[in-house]
């Protein structure tokens, strides 16, 4: 058995900024409440039809494969999450294969939105452990905005999520005591519809049944969230699996040297700081410029907080996401 570590990292997000004043002209909000409620005071939305959610994700890839110090052929297996993937089918993972022109390597997507990134590395860590491969590129990308309701119907959804992508390789560690220690993941499907897009789904409706409907009223092909509820979730689960990795471990709070939450809320972020006693150094959020860019939200910020020298060799770190699904998870790194 091996362990796995992040050998290289990287990250892109669009030129295009948008800010709550710039929302405030499309729909009835404002940046009082979107900073009271969110902490969010910008995010990048894509500007050409070039960009998709495979194009920010293989520019973060080649980044994170530079860092690695690897040739791209050495890269054996693809992760890539998303709940935003540029076709129905098939999912990002081959097209990155493609652009990127690697070999015939093997290519996995993850559905599992605000956790994906997390139960990427997860999936790849195990791949790696086993000996099967040395090298694994794990992406979380997403492309929100062409798929949000930007009129004041929306204004719940629509002023918290950004487009943007960030990567990551993971690659063979010799000593156990480093790299992944561990992973913990967990859903509950009882809350799937509370945090959705329904259509297009052949489970209730289809683009057809859009079409034909023809419903100036129809909100199924947005995202939904009730945010609340949502909300009082997101807090004891990020707490929950945060304790569980630390405990799987025999670690505690206070051996954690930093803390990559899942940018979601900065409320959500600031409460678990606090329950566990953590200093500003000690967690680091960038929903503030980019805001909630789901799977790919660990991984930029993980790249900046190890950029900006946050990261340091013997570090514990621990990734926490929560999400639709409701899925959820945690990842325990010695650096
Ligand atoms: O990433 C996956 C996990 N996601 C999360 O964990 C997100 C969890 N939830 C949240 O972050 C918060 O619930 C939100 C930020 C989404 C919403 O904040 P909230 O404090 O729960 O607000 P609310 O939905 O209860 O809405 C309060 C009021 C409503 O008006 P009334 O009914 O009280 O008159 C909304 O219509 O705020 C109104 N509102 C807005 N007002 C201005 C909702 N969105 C907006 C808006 N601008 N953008």
């Amino acid at each position: 058995m091996y362990n796995s570590r992040i050998s290289g990292m990287g990250f892109f997000v669009p030129e295009k900024v948008v800010t709550n004043d710039d929302l405030s002209k499309v729909m009835d909000t404002n940046d009082e409440w979107i900073q009271e409620r969110t902490g969010i005071q910008e995010r990048r939305h894509v500007d050409t039809d070039q960009e998709t959610t495979t194009s920010m994700g293989v520019k973060a890839a080649r980044q994170a494969i530079e860092r690695a110090g690897i040739d791209k052929d050495e890269i054996e297996f693809i992760v890539f999450a998303t709940l935003s993937p540029d076709y129905y089918f098939p999912g990002p993972g081959v097209l990155v294969q493609r652009d990127l022109g690697l070999p015939t390597v093997g290519a996995v997507d993850i559905r599992n939105q605000c956790s994906g990134f997390v139960y990427g590395i997860s999936l790849a860590d195990q791949y790696i452990k086993t000996g099967m491969y040395k090298h694994v590129l794990v992406i979380g990308s997403e492309l929100h905005s062409r798929g949000l309701d930007m009129t004041t119907r929306g204004r719940g959804v629509s002023v918290i999520f950004g487009d943007g992508a960030g990567a990551v390789v993971l690659s063979r560690e010799e000593d156990p005591k480093k790299g992944i220690l561990s992973s913990h993941l967990h859903s509950e499907g009882q809350h799937a519809e509370e945090l959705s897009l329904i259509a297009p789904g052949m489970g209730k409706r289809w683009v057809t049944d859009i079409l034909s409907d023809n419903d100036p009223e129809d909100t199924s092909y947005y995202p939904y969230m009730n945010g609340q509820f949502v909300f009082k979730n997101a807090v004891v689960r990020f707490s929950e699996v945060i304790l569980e990795g630390l405990a799987a471990n025999g670690l505690g709070k206070d051996d954690i040297d930093m803390l990559i939450p899942h940018q979601a809320n900065l409320r959500i972020s600031q409460f678990i700081q606090k329950k566990f006693g953590l200093s500003d150094d000690q967690v680091y959020n960038n929903i503030m410029r980019y805001g909630n860019t789901t799977a790919a939200s660990i991984p930029i910020a993980l790249t900046e907080a190890w950029e900006e020298g946050k990261i340091k060799e013997g570090d514990l770190v621990v990734l926490a996401a929560f999400g639709s699904g409701f899925t959820w998870g945690s990842v325990i790194i010695r650096w």
